[in-house]
């Protein structure tokens, strides 16, 4: 049986600075160049390792990506500084994930067609929360003058997805008719920009989408069917948190920083995904060839293609059925998938999509929806 329930509207956030693979590299490559220059008689010892320089070329081919966006593009492309210039968190101020969230929020708002009074709760899914409490959620439920309740939840990846499966539960049992999801992704505090493999893969960005039982939106889709996943793997990690000032095995900031073994991820996920969502779309008498879009996680293009030709049968399809948004966003963390949906989802009625996340957990989520 389908509840009525709907996104009633999305929106999306990202900071000016743009950042392409030329001007990244160009940072890394002379940030290479000084450590092998200052650590020369090391290198020739055997007691360091050289490193070795980045290239353009290489993370287009390997991750599609040619640009992203950067909160701080100074800070972060400073070959003295190697990451971006934030202020602490603090009682006083709204916090930048606030700001940012709300931004994003009015958007989603003014496309669902609904007013802060509207809404009974908000709940903010993220991958990296700023702080543990107060929650985010009722930080900006507070700003936006928003009744009812808020929270928040870590679901790495899955976060935004979870979040918006979350939003469902609570509409359909009665807690809530409409609730605004919210998912700040500033992923670059997080990343080590000296580290040849990661620094070109996340930017920064925020996305939010209203979740309203019978809504009366142009640009509603309805929610037809939810799957959610979960597998534990180390393959993508963070050890950084609150237990780091006190532990007695001390680590260095950049050994708690974000992690990954990228080939052990793509092998993993993508036969993972494409039988979730062929099982998904079989469940729900949806042939594959049926989905207008296909709303994908933006971790790497080459699987999102793999993950389409698999559920598709053949490496032979219109590539305009899968948005890449990760070609000038990068790896947007959990709204990957919502800022697809959010680009590109001029649907006809009766016209369905399948936008699914996937990575960190592992957690996977995948909900097929259908233009009002
Ligand atoms: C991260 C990712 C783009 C890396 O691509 P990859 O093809 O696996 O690349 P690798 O890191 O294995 O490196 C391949 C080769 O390029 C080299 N290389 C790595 N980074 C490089 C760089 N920036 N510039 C030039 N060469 C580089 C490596 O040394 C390696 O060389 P070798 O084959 O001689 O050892 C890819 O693995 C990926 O996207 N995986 C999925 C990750 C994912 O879904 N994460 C979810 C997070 S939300």
């Amino acid at each position: 049986m389908h509840n009525n329930i709907f996104i009633a509207g999305s929106g999306i956030w990202y900071p000016e600075a743009r950042v392409s693979n030329e001007e990244l590299v160009n940072s890394y490559n002379q940030y290479v160049e000084n450590f092998n220059n200052n650590n020369r008689e090391s290198i020739e010892d055997g007691s360091v390792e050289a490193m070795e320089f980045s290239s353009a070329e290489f993370i287009e081919k390997a991750s599609n990506i040619k640009s992203r966006y950067f909160i701080d593009k100074e800070g972060s492309l400073d070959i003295n500084r190697m990451k971006p210039r934030v202020n602490n968190e603090h009682p006083d101020r709204l916090s930048m994930h606030a700001k940012v969230g709300i931004k994003a929020a009015k958007k989603a708002m003014k496309q669902a067609n609904v007013s802060p009074s509207q809404i009974d709760a908000v709940i903010v899914g993220t991958s990296h929360a700023p702080r543990n409490y107060p929650a985010l959620a009722i930080e900006i439920q507070n700003e936006m003058g928003i009744k009812g309740y808020a929270y928040d939840m870590l679901v790495g990846c899955s976060s935004t997805t979870f979040a918006i499966n979350n939003a469902y539960s609570d509409i359909a049992s009665g807690l809530a008719e409409t609730i605004l999801v919210i998912n700040p992704e500033i992923n670059t505090p997080h990343v080590n920009f000296t580290q040849r493999d990661k620094h070109f893969i996340f930017g920064d960005g925020c996305a939010a989408c209203v979740v309203q039982k019978n809504s009366n939106s142009n640009n509603a889709y309805k929610i037809i069917d939810r799957k959610l996943h979960t597998q534990f793997s180390n393959n993508i990690r963070s050890n950084f948190g609150y237990l780091n000032r006190a532990a007695i095995d001390v680590k260095t900031n950049e050994e708690l920083l974000f992690h990954q073994n990228g080939r052990g991820v793509f092998k993993d996920v993508c036969p993972l995904v494409a039988s979730l969502i062929s099982n998904q779309l079989e469940k729900n008498n949806i042939l594959p060839h049926e989905v207008a879009k296909f709303w994908l996680h933006q971790a790497n293009g080459k699987m999102i293609r793999l993950i389409t030709s698999k559920i598709l049968g053949t490496d032979d399809f219109d590539e305009s059925i899968t948005p890449m948004p990760i070609i000038n966003f990068g790896n947007l963390a959990s709204v990957g998938s919502l800022f697809a949906f959010n680009l590109d989802n001029d649907l006809e009625p009766g016209q369905k999509g399948v936008i699914c996340s996937f990575g960190a957990g592992y957690s996977v989520c995948s909900i097929i929806v259908e233009k009002l």
